[in-house]
């Protein structure tokens, strides 16, 4: 199948935005841009359409999918019950990258959420995918647009990497504002739990409901394997092709651990630390101090470390407080946890 490429840049393009609504509406795949990553979205309650994202990806059976919306009213579809600790976290952070996972209703196909009793729902703040969710007329499941294992697409040409010959279309939106997923919470459990770290923080989420518990597996891998309340946190995520360590220490004795390594290997390093490691590959994700800008760029670094081949990346240890927590849980996946302590 042929790819079809379209470039909106405003969600007044009527033309091009009805052209991939109606690929939508009749059980097609498409790329779409969003402000956390790349979706690779189809009709949520089309469960032979919803299939067809597993097989495009290579996504494991048992990964549920998520089912964004446009506004609030389309929630009212996708589950019986609305707690008020959800509409209060809806007021405060939708649209935005956050997802919700709450008691589903008929209407959502298992397909959608691997046969579990909850839905997994998000509001995002993009204008092109809010535009084509409008214009579908339709919930849609879109789960990150990558192959099942590799870092999460955040250009339209890293959807188009992975996806090119399998899918219908492919949206270009722009760079990805956030470059990582969405954080994901569970008002299923009572006081809820992060399942998922992202932009919107800890914190902030604690501002707003009060206790929530983090899930273990967010930074541990023995829970992630043993019991995952999250189905995708068990899984190796966002690999590149080399091999990833991430260092916790000074940057003096980073250096000379990635030194001492030499040939095929590169670094990650924060900005300003790139003098360091003269004559080898170096890529920088943002100051020490700024997790939202090492989220931004992390996913299209790993892709692009595989693209130049490296084999072996050592990464600087980025700290789990605020978003960092959300950048440490992507790059522990990355790295299959291996974590050195120099
Ligand atoms: O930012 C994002 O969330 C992006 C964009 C496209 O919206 N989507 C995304 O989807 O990251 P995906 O499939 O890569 O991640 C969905 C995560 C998985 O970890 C999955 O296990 C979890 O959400 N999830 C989905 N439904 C769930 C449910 N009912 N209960 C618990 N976890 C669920
Ligand atoms: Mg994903």
């Amino acid at each position: 199948m042929e790819t079809k490429l379209y470039n909106i840049s405003s969600a007044d393009d009527e033309r091009q935005l009805l052209e991939v609504a109606a690929i939508l509406r009749s059980g097609g795949l498409v790329g779409i841009p969003t402000e956390t990553v790349y979706g690779l979205a189809a009709n949520a309650l089309d469960g032979r359409a919803v299939r067809k994202i597993f097989a495009a990806k290579g996504r494991p059976q048992d990964n549920p999918l998520i089912v964004h919306i446009s506004c609030l009213e389309e929630l009212y579809a996708l589950t019986d019950e609305i707690p008020e600790k959800a509409l209060r976290l809806a007021y405060a952070f939708w649209p935005g990258p956050l997802t919700m996972v709450l008691k589903k209703s008929q209407a959502v196909p298992d397909d959608v959420t691997c046969s579990l009793p909850s839905v997994a729902v998000r509001m995002p703040s993009h204008k092109i995918a809010n535009a084509i969710i409008k214009a579908a007329g339709l919930p849609l499941a879109a789960p990150s647009a990558n192959l099942s294992g590799k870092p999460s697409p955040t250009s339209a040409a890293h959807v188009m990497h992975d996806m090119y010959g399998k899918i219908e279309a492919v949206v270009d939106g722009g760079e990805c504002e956030v470059g990582i997923e969405s954080t994901v919470i569970t008002l299923c459990t009572e006081p809820p739990t992060l399942l998922r770290p992202g932009a919107v923080t800890l914190r902030q989420l604690q501002e707003v409901i009060g206790t929530v518990e983090a899930d273990p597996s967010i930074l541990s891998e023995q829970n992630a394997v043993i019991k995952p309340s999250s189905p995708g946190m068990k899984y190796t995520h966002y690999s590149p092709d080399a091999e990833v360590i991430i260092v916790k220490g000074s940057l003096s004795a980073f250096a000379d651990l990635a030194k001492v390594d030499g040939s095929g290997a590169a670094v990650l390093c924060f900005d300003g630390e790139e003098k360091y490691f003269p004559g080898m590959t170096v890529f920088s994700f943002g100051a020490e101090d700024d997790p939202t800008a090492q989220a931004h760029r992390l996913f299209s670094i790993l892709r692009r470390a595989d693209e130049l081949k490296v084999k072996k990346l050592f990464v600087r240890y980025p700290g789990t407080d605020g978003v960092g927590m959300a950048v440490y849980n992507r790059l522990l996946r990355a790295a299959a946890f291996r974590v050195i302590e120099v």
